[in-house]
């Protein structure tokens, strides 16, 4: 009995020993796995699975270590203890890496309420000298994990905790895991994870050792979906190496002609994507069938026709980023004319590129630095992480040169006067090659031939010429502004020859002509009705021949120019048409009296149609983009149907009138261009209307064919939301800001508006607001064509009239919920 107890006490006293063996290195697949907070006398354990936890003493200096006090979701057991860091500004672990070699690099924080007060802390993440991550333990207050893909540009790799406030940084775990060769290169930049899915209804995440490299997939699935399963064995031998039991699974549509669709919403528009999508057959297809499809990302195909081979792995990958124009993704999968069966899809990794433009410090001066400070036992505070950059973090004594983040700074100055050195030299210090001064304290430290004194640059002189330069550049751009300004309106471009011209000539076309003064005051029955006021004038009612209604615009003398120029422009307008675009019946120019006669629309304009002024009834969602595509209809007619091309300029839902039948027709085109003056138009003194016009106006002082796309947009986003173009009263006040500020919630319904009591095909409704932020998208190269944007709105209504109504089911925000959903779930 002794005995056997003795030999217990032997055995884990060698286990003890072969475990601290073990903590100080990594273990056999490279894995670094830190219990951050758990003391070196305690044994190292193995997790649930399976994985060996150290302590992170060894990696670090300072800090201490806390045991959360609460820990509502029973987290695993790296998250009982934490460290946190109550002293200096950057605190740093150090890991061993391979330099050029690929790396998961995982940090997970939970506060716990570890010291009793409550105080959850706010902080920054960063990867040597550049922020990885902000972590918000307010905003996450059950905890936080951070993952990315890295590939090391040295052999040693700190993660710094970085105060930035007065709460005190902790960290919880930190992980490191060697990728396969080859997998997950960039152009620039590193991946941070966005979401990394396989498809299934399961509700556990996938970890090692079913992920040889411990990777964590979460469930993901949709109501749409059908779940496909095989019990046969995957080959999934690829460089990525997803895990098996994540490609026995899949998901199809269960409309067996409807695409494979995962839409999010991204927060910065401009965010690069890359993809990973891993395919694998899951059935036994009858030799008459296939399963191939197209793989699209946001309507652009990058891959097809494919076909998943059974039993074998197929990733599909993009070695260029991708970007969600309008700040919608759209992953997608579309079945080819040939195939019998829909797509299927068995994982899905998204992420996001994260730049680390700012070098760290030479590999060899940091080695010098280094050794120096092992020499001398120096421990500063803030001598922790990169010596040299960012340049607020430098160490207290150096200096560096570092003009160029792309270049890996060099120290330039070493100044230990203030460590009170005495004794030889660290030999060290000779490699130190850019060493300019290494100063005071010891003159005798000198190095002999690279000790100059440090140079004074005479900077005063070419800051004074460049500010002097700075001004007269500013001076000559006001000038040219105010100048560009006061230029007055000219005719040109509206020399334009329509295209085509209908056949069976309408009422409207039959009578283009001029009008005398008096058959203006009898058709409008001396100016009774007003129907409203336009840009440039009132508006009455009137009739030609008794019958045929029309709209009559009393233009005022001074907003036009000559005769002759109004005569040239009216003729070319009356030219114009098209079935959505307002006709002109004809015009009056007598004296000081002008008119414009334009066909009569009875219902009015679609602006006041959406606000439900004058009781009037709520457009139905197909309507609405019916109505889209007809006034998109008759500006694509100006853009490319006319010849030269003509710019409409004041595209707003006030300018779409609609008829007896609601059908959409855009008014006051051509004008804007020579008429000045009068109403709205006045706030830009130019044309265009605040809220729509475009915001390249300001740069380029030039409004284009893609400046109307821009208006269209935002036209499309009040005909989705019902909301104000600019609302006064809101820190969101234009209609994008508004809508961006929603995409973040990522739940459409509180995008639609609310009149339509949720009566729209989802699906349609997603490609229309994603088709109207790109429309609206700030630069005007992103903008899609009106031909583009007519194509999309034919197929939003093919979608809202195919589609089954109220489907609310599928729910964006599980897709972006990513950072959270990486702390392990309760077990
Ligand atoms: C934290 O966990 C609690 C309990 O599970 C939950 O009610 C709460 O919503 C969670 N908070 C966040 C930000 O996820
Ligand atoms: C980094 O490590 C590799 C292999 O361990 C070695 O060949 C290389 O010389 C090291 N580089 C530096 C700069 O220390
Ligand atoms: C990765 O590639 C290097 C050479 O590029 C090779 O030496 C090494 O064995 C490879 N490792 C694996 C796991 O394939
Ligand atoms: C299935 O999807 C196709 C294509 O999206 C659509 O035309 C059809 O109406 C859908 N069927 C049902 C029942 O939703
Ligand atoms: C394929 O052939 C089988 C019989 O061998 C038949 O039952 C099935 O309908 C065929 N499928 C298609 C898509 O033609
Ligand atoms: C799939 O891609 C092929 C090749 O690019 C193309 O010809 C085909 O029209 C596409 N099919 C669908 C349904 O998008
Ligand atoms: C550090 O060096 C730069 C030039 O490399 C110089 O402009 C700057 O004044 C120096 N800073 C200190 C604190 O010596
Ligand atoms: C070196 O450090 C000491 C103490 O911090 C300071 O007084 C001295 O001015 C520094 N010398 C230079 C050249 O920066
Ligand atoms: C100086 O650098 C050389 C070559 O990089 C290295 O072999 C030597 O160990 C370094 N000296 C010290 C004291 O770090």
């Amino acid at each position: 009995m002794a005995t056997s107890l003795g030999l217990l006490l032997v055995l884990t006293a060698i286990l003890a020993i072969i475990y601290i063996v073990q903590a100080q290195d990594q273990d056999q697949r490279g894995f670094i796995s830190l219990d951050c907070g758990l003391s070196s006398n305690e044994s190292p354990y193995k997790d649930s699975n399976g994985l060996w936890f150290y302590s992170d003493e060894k990696f670090t200096q300072g800090g201490k270590t806390g045991r959360v006090r609460e820990n509502p979701k029973r987290f695993a057991e790296q998250y009982n203890t934490l460290r946190y860091f109550p002293d200096g500004i950057r605190n740093c672990y150090n890991l061993n890496v391979e330099k050029g070699r690929s790396y998961l690099i995982r940090a997970t924080f939970v506060y716990g309420n570890y010291d009793g007060l409550g105080m959850k802390p706010v902080f920054d993440l960063h990867l040597g000298p550049n922020l990885w991550a902000t972590i918000d333990l307010q905003k996450e207050e059950n905890g936080t994990g951070k993952d990315m893909l890295h590939i090391a540009t040295s052999n040693s790799t700190q993660i710094c905790l970085v105060k930035t406030g007065e709460t005190k940084p902790l960290i919880s775990s930190l992980e490191l895991r060697p990728m396969g060769n080859g997998t997950y290169i960039t152009k620039s930049g590193s991946l941070k994870r966005y979401f990394r899915y396989y498809l299934s209804e399961s509700s556990s995440q996938i970890r090692y050792a079913s992920d040889i490299y411990d990777r964590v997939w979460d469930p993901f699935f949709l109501k749409e979906w059908t779940q496909l399963s095989t019990a046969t064995n995957v080959d999934n031998s690829n460089r990525y190496r997803p895990p098996e039991i994540a490609l026995k699974s899949a998901a199809t549509p269960t409309n067996s002609s409807a695409p494979l669709t995962i839409r999010w919403t991204s927060e910065n528009p401009d965010e690069n994507y890359y993809y990973y999508a891993h395919f694998s057959e899951t059935e036994d297809l009858q030799a008459n069938e296939t399963r191939e499809f197209n793989v699209t990302w946001n309507g652009i195909q990058y891959y097809g026709p494919f076909v998943p081979s059974r039993g074998n792995l197929n990733t599909i990958s993009r070695t260029a980023p991708v970007t969600c124009n309008g700040g919608i993704c759209r992953f997608e999968l579309i079945r080819t004319d040939r195939s019998t069966r829909p797509p299927l899809l068995n994982a899905l990794e998204v992420y996001t590129v994260i730049q680390f433009p700012q070098s760290e410090t030479d590999e060899n001066d940091v080695g010098a630095i280094k050794s120096i400070t092992a020499t001398y036992a120096l421990s500063r505070i803030n001598w922790r992480g990169d010596p040299c950059v960012p340049r607020q973090f430098r160490w207290d004594g150096l200096n560096c040169s570092n003009t160029d983040m792309s270049m890996p700074p060099r120290i330039t100055t070493l100044n230990l006067s203030s460590s009170g050195l005495t004794g030889t030299i660290a030999d060290a210090v000779q490699n130190l090659t850019q060493l300019e001064t290494f100063v005071e304290g010891n003159p005798r430290l000198c190095l002999s031939d690279s000790c100059k004194k440090p140079h004074k640059k005479k900077i005063i002189v070419p800051i004074v010429a460049s500010v002097a330069s700075a001004a007269i550049v500013i001076a000559v751009l006001v000038l040219l502004f105010v100048l560009k300004k006061g230029k007055p309106a000219i005719l040109q471009g509206l020399h334009l020859l329509p295209r085509t011209s209908s056949m069976n000539a309408t009422f409207a076309e039959k009578n283009r002509r001029r009008f005398t003064y008096s058959e203006v005051i009898k058709m409008t029955n001396n100016f009774q009705r007003i129907l409203g006021k336009g840009g440039f004038g009132m508006v009455y009612h009137g009739s030609v021949n008794g019958s045929e209604q029309v709209a009559v615009k009393v233009l005022s003398q001074s907003s036009t120019q000559g005769y002759k120029e109004f005569k040239a422009e009216v003729d070319l307008l009356l030219r114009v048409h098209h079935a959505n675009l307002v006709s002109l019946v004809g015009y009056c120019y007598e004296g000081d009296h002008l008119a414009l006669i334009y066909e009569f629309l009875p219902n009015g304009d679609l602006k006041k149609h959406l606000s439900g002024k004058g009781g009037r009834s709520i457009i139905n969602w197909s309507t609405r983009l019916q109505m889209a595509l007809e006034a998109a209809s008759g500006l694509e007619y100006l853009h490319i149907g006319c010849t030269p091309p003509m710019v409409h300029r004041d595209v707003k839902t006030a300018n779409i009138l609609l008829d007896a039948n609601l059908k959409a027709k855009l008014a006051d085109f051509g004008l804007s261009r020579s008429f000045q003056g009068g109403g709205e138009s006045q706030d830009t003194a130019v044309a265009g209307t605040l809220g729509y016009l475009d915001p390249e106006y300001n740069h380029s002082g030039r409004l284009g064919e893609k400046s109307d796309v821009y208006s269209f947009g935002i036209v499309l986003l009040e005909m989705i939301t019902n909301q104000p173009v600019i609302n006064q009263t809101s820190d969101n006040s234009h209609i994008t800001q508004w809508v961006g500020f929603k995409l973040n919630a990522g739940d459409i319904a509180e995008i639609m508006d609310p009149n339509l009591h949720k009566d729209y095909d989802l699906n349609s409704a997603w490609r229309a607001l994603e088709l109207a932020m790109s429309c609206a998208n700030p630069s005007s190269s992103k903008r899609p064509s009106m031909s583009q944007v007519i194509h999309e709105i034919k197929e939003c209504l093919v979608c809202a009239k195919s589609g089954t109504g109220k489907n609310l089911e599928m729910e964006p925000q599980e897709v972006m919920s990513s950072d959270a959903s990486m702390v392990p779930m309760a077990r």
